[in-house]
């Protein structure tokens, strides 16, 4: 196992799956990880990664490292802030200099026989991101390679501590994946024995023997995360497991049905729960966007908790909850502002009383998916696009009716038809339809209309934390709008969403 004390760099995740995906299982810990705790918490550690972050290492606030670390024998490669610290701490010196380097640079290594830099080229492309350099090698440290401005990368003479100024988790790092490879084989010899069938067969037993006799309950969505944790754990203890779905009326078209006839043939054991009207009754007259977001996501646990309570014997919460939410929960990540406060059908409160299941908690959403596959969830449902808690209370501006989700349930199938059978959903992340409180005059026929206008937003992104419009071809969205007006009564205009992520956000409440 590898771990990687985090210093608060927006690659830490990104770096944690470049590892994983070398078949070698890690985890993200905090930096304040005495060197007790980790050997007492992680006894199987064979390696530590010290990630970037965005202080100075000479700032009096600056993040450090437990000392004792360094009289373990374990290998050690840090990473731009990393690099910084673990030089510092051995008598290098770190400034900043009067020109920064973020961006493409090129790498130029110095002839040496580190098996850090085997199978790397003499001169490539690395991803630079640091306004602080080395100016002061530490002692019995040489220098592997060098950029333009800056010393970048370094290796102990004698001990296995490395330390690299550039990203090798960034794509645009030509060599990087050769350099962690490099580290994680050659220097700490690491098995590759992290797999996905690995994962389902010990989780299956840990499951089994936490749970013993009792009842599990769990929210299915429909969503990736829900419905694997489902299958996981009806994969261990089969009926025991209780699956109940909430149909808000806010679900897209016939996605209640769709979900209900999918998990049939996958053995769960789902309730179906119709509180259509409960949510339609808490969102009457509302129209702030947080107001409405809070409203749906209370009625949603109080109609969780009411359901629950029926069901007999129920100790267990499950959810599927995913690494990155754990992460981010742990504080690990940055502290960010509250744009929009997220329901998820997945952050149930502790008040309802259970004990947390959560087997997916140290996946990334990719390797849920392989999950997913391995236990037989078809391509339509592990492929889907993600969906907002709220639904389509937070797609219809403003106030929510179960006329105008009507309307919108319509014009969003087809648009979301449209893309796939025209082959351009790979186009898309996320593809939807926002209906507008806003009514335009129109003639259809001879005969003035007056109707709603709607948005048709689609967007490309990779983490969702920021987005570009799909470039979608000109024919293709008039296309969309003609069956949109023609086939959907209630809204005679239709327009497309340009706006990239910042400054707009996905979603438009
Ligand atoms: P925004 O609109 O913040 O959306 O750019 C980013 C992604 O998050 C989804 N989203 C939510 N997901 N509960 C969720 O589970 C929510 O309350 C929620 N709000 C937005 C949105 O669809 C997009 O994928």
């Amino acid at each position: 196992q590898i771990l990687i004390l985090d210093y608060g760099s927006q690659y830490t995740q990104l770096l944690a799956r470049r590892i994983r995906e070398q078949a070698i299982y890690t985890e993200v810990i905090s930096h304040d990880l005495t060197w007790n705790e980790i050997q007492s918490q992680y006894p199987n550690v064979k390696g530590l990664i010290l990630s970037g972050g965005p202080a100075s290492v000479y700032s009096s606030e600056a993040y450090l490292l437990d000392p004792e670390i360094l009289s373990s024998t374990l290998p050690i490669l840090g990473i731009c802030y990393g690099f910084q610290l673990l030089a510092q701490l051995n008598g290098g010196k770190i400034e900043t200099a009067s020109k920064q380097e973020f961006g493409l640079a090129s790498l130029f290594l110095t002839p040496s026989e580190s098996p850090l830099m085997s199978q790397v080229p003499q001169v490539s492309n690395v991803w630079m991101s640091h306004a602080d350099y080395l100016t002061i090698l530490p002692t019995d440290f040489e220098v592997l390679a060098h950029s333009p401005e800056a010393v970048a990368a370094i290796g102990h003479k004698s001990k296995p501590w490395f330390g690299l100024q550039f990203h090798p988790e960034v794509t645009q790092t030509e060599f990087g994946t050769q350099v962690l490879k490099n580290f994680l084989f050659n220097i700490v010899k690491a098995e590759p024995d992290w797999a996905m069938n690995n994962f389902i067969d010990y989780q299956k037993q840990k499951i089994q023997e936490q749970v013993g006799a009792d009842k599990v309950i769990l929210g299915l969505s429909g969503g990736v995360d829900s419905s694997v944790a489902a299958l996981l754990i009806n994969k261990a203890i089969g009926s025991q497991l209780v699956c109940l779905f909430v149909d808000t009326g806010l679900l897209r078209q016939n996605e209640a049905q769709e979900v209900m006839h999918n998990y049939e043939p996958l053995g769960l054991n789902v309730h179906y729960i119709d509180a259509k009207e409960e949510f339609f009754t808490a969102l009457k007259g509302i129209k702030d966007p947080e107001a409405k977001r809070k409203i749906i996501g209370r009625k949603f646990i109080d109609v969780f908790k009411r359901e629950a309570q029926k069901i007999p014997n129920v100790k267990f919460l499950a959810q599927g909850t995913i690494y990155p939410d754990v992460i981010e929960s742990a504080g690990l990540g940055k502290t960010a502002k509250v744009i929009k406060s997220h329901h998820n059908v997945g952050g149930l409160p502790k008040e309802l009383g259970f004990t947390l299941l959560e087997p997916l908690k140290m996946l990334f959403k990719d390797e849920v998916r392989l999950v997913g596959k391995e236990l037989g969830l078809t391509a339509n449902l592990l492929n889907r696009h993600p969906f907002p808690g709220p639904g389509l209370g937070i797609r219809v501006l403003e106030e929510v009716t179960p006329e105008k989700v009507a309307i919108l349930q319509a014009a969003d199938a087809i648009f979301r038809e449209m893309l796939t059978s025209e082959n351009l959903i790979s186009d898309s992340s996320q593809a939807f339809v926002v209906l507008l409180p806003v009514k335009s005059v129109g003639v259809m026929g001879d005969n003035r209309t007056y109707d709603y206008a709607c948005v048709l937003r689609s967007v490309k992104t990779i983490d969702f934390m920021t987005a570009e419009a799909s470039q979608l071809p000109w024919n293709f969205l008039a296309n969309v709008a003609q069956r949109i007006i023609n086939e959907v009564p209630g809204i005679n205009r239709v327009t497309y969403d340009l706006t990239s992520k910042p400054p707009g956000t996905i979603e438009w409440e």
